[in-house]
């Protein structure tokens, strides 16, 4: 059985729903969660396959907004010990809000994203943009947001139906 590890932060909102949503519907594989709190930067070995969840809080500066983001403690951890991923397959979902923050939607993504290519992941899972209404959005390639993307605030109704289609996705690129 293949084993995925789904890295994801914060805790107690849509993100960690999303988390476990995921986890319970890729029946075929070894999944572990593990918020980035827990995780150490030698866990990614353990696994074939990589998803990484976040939600956008704050504009895209955030690294200098508070001295404690997870997102960027696990960087520079990552860039001290100069790991290389060696192509692994790695997706990402993540939760924005695209009525209230329509020139921001969810480009955490898009920052997450861009910090784990230097270290040459191979990214799977992209996402279709259909169904959504913003003006900008960094976590955009073409017509495909990098991964999963999830508006829980305004579109409740989206979790299982995109969950459910996301991982058939995944059950395509996780090979
Ligand atoms: C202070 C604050 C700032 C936010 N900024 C953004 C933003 O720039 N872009 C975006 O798409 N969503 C933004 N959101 C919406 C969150 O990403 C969204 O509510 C998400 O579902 C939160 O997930 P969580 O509960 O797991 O943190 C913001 C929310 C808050 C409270």
């Amino acid at each position: 059985m293949k084993k995925i590890g789904i890295y994801y932060w914060p805790l107690k909102g849509n993100v960690e729903k999303t988390a476990k949503t995921l986890a319970s519907k890729l029946t075929e594989y070894d999944v572990t969660l593990i918020t980035l709190e827990e995780a150490t930067i030698e866990s990614f070995d353990n696994f074939d396959f990589l998803i990484f969840g976040n939600s956008t809080v704050g504009a895209p500066h955030w690294e200098h907004a508070t001295t404690d983001n997870k997102w960027f403690l696990m960087f520079h951890q990552l860039e001290e010990k100069n790991i290389d991923f060696n192509g692994k397959k790695t997706a990402f979902f993540s939760l924005g809000d695209q009525v209230n923050y329509p020139h921001n939607f969810v480009d955490s993504l898009e920052l997450v994203h861009s910090y784990l290519e230097k270290l040459h992941i191979q990214t799977v899972g992209n996402w279709p943009n259909k169904g959504y209404e913003f003006y900008e959005s960094k976590a955009l390639r073409g017509d495909n947001f990098i991964g999963l993307v999830l508006d829980l605030d305004n579109q409740p109704d989206s979790l299982d139906s995109y969950t459910s289609q996301w991982v058939e996705i995944l059950r395509q690129e996780f090979v």
